[in-house]
């Protein structure tokens, strides 16, 4: 590759060529999609989460993230959401992607960023720079009258609007703490309440639950519903499905273990789609901090962790899980360590089992006993994100 490309910050007088590179890669976005896009590029540059690749002065190469947070076992750890990443064509194939990744997981790492996400377009950059399938987003799709047929008649349900951003996130919240949910995503207030007030979409509120849904096409789909009770989430469900004499079908973003999968009485359709995001570690002692683990989870481990593109995460580590908390702390090498890469480790914290990540070739050394404990700390309910970004 060409030493002289150097890595940057995008400033305002390079949004043009971000603009030209993004249109080469996924199409020209209409006019009042600029706009917007360029109402976010600000403030992703701003905040210095905005960077590229320059070849003397022009604008090669772009990525920016977004300051996430994400559950991981029932709490929040920051993650920096990769998005938007392309390579002008003539470019293309010779290491520009990897110099502008390599720029983002330092970038983000800098910020005190401990995880970074994204959904791959194609994976083989991504793996090749210590990525590895963290967790999907499932779309789900049922009768609409099987929903309506849910009742919860009882529960006095409310339209809700841009005001009820607060109180969405805290019954959200509450809702993951609980079931102790790893993957979804933590937008920020000023997001949500936009979300809340575009007119497209329909939010109604109970006392221990809120559901935001819109039309798909002559289909309704569910983007978010939450539910402290039985009773709530079917009178959440039936105030969607009560659209049945329109919409055959309710598509619906959720996760593979929700209740309604249990509560309606024909099983969702077969065909479910199915998009995964990729994982990656950038400050494994924080990220283990972070999260939570099964509460009734023991572990003392030997970690050897090999990450030539974040070193700070390599070398020996011990790990530590109890009472539902983990510590990583540098230790002694051990010869009956665990030995993972950036993708090994990334699969370990996802909840992936250790016999997968072996016969994937991305976990050696250890144990079998040691595996079955890692299995039970680090697994719980499927990783899941219910936004696109
Ligand atoms: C995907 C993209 C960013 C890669 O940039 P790049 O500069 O070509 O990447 P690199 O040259 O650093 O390639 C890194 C590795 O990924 C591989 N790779 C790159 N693009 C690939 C593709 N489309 N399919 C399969 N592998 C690909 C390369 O072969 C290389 O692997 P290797 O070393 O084993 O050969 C670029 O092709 C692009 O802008 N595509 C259009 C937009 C897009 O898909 N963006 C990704 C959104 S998630």
């Amino acid at each position: 590759m060409d030493d002289a490309l150097r890595f940057v910050d995008i400033t305002e007088d390079q949004l043009d060529a971000v603009m030209r590179v993004r249109a080469r890669s996924f199409g020209v976005m209409a006019g009042g999609d600029r706009e917007q896009w360029l109402k976010d590029a600000r403030v992703f540059m701003q905040d210095g989460r905005y960077v590229g690749v320059a070849d003397g002065d022009e604008v090669i190469a772009a990525a920016r993230f977004w300051a996430f947070e994400q559950w991981w076992s029932g709490r929040r750890v920051p993650v920096a959401g990769v998005a938007g990443v392309v390579v002008s064509p003539e470019y293309r194939g010779r290491g520009v992607g990897s110099k502008l990744m390599r720029g983002v997981l330092q970038r983000a790492a800098d910020k005190g960023f401990p995880l970074t996400a994204l959904y791959p377009a194609t994976t083989v950059i991504y793996r090749h720079l210590g990525y590895e399938f963290g967790g999907g987003r499932y779309r789900f799709s049922f009768p609409a009258a099987d929903l309506r047929a849910l009742g919860g008649k009882e529960i006095a349900v409310r339209r809700a609007g841009p005001e009820d951003a607060e109180r969405f996130l805290e019954l959200v919240g509450e809702a993951h703490a609980r079931r102790r949910t790893s993957g979804p995503l933590v937008w920020p207030i000023k997001e949500v309440t936009s979300w809340l007030a575009d007119e497209d979409n329909f939010a109604y509120l109970a006392d221990d639950g809120i559901v935001v849904y819109n039309w798909s096409g002559s289909d309704l789909c569910v983007e978010e519903l939450v539910a402290g009770s039985e009773a709530t989430a079917r009178a959440l469900w039936a105030t969607v499905g009560s659209g049945s004499s329109i919409a055959d079908t309710v598509r619906a973003y959720i996760s593979p273990d929700d209740a309604v999968h249990l509560l309606v009485e024909h099983e969702a359709h077969k065909e479910v789609q199915h998009q995964r995001w990729m994982l990656r570690l950038l400050d494994a002692p924080t990220a283990i901090a972070a999260r939570g683990f099964a509460p009734g989870a023991g572990v003392e481990a030997d970690l050897r962790l090999d990450d030539p593109d974040v070193p700070a995460n390599s070398g020996d580590w011990h790990l530590s899980v109890a009472d539902g908390s983990g510590e990583l702390t540098s230790t002694q090498g051990s010869d009956d360590a665990l030995v993972l890469g950036p993708r090994g480790l990334a699969g370990l914290y996802a909840g992936t089992p250790l016999a997968t990540l072996r016969a994937a070739g991305l976990a050696s050394g250890g144990s079998v006993e040691l595996d079955a404990a890692l299995d039970t700390a680090f697994t719980g309910a499927t990783p899941y994100m219910l936004d696109y970004f």
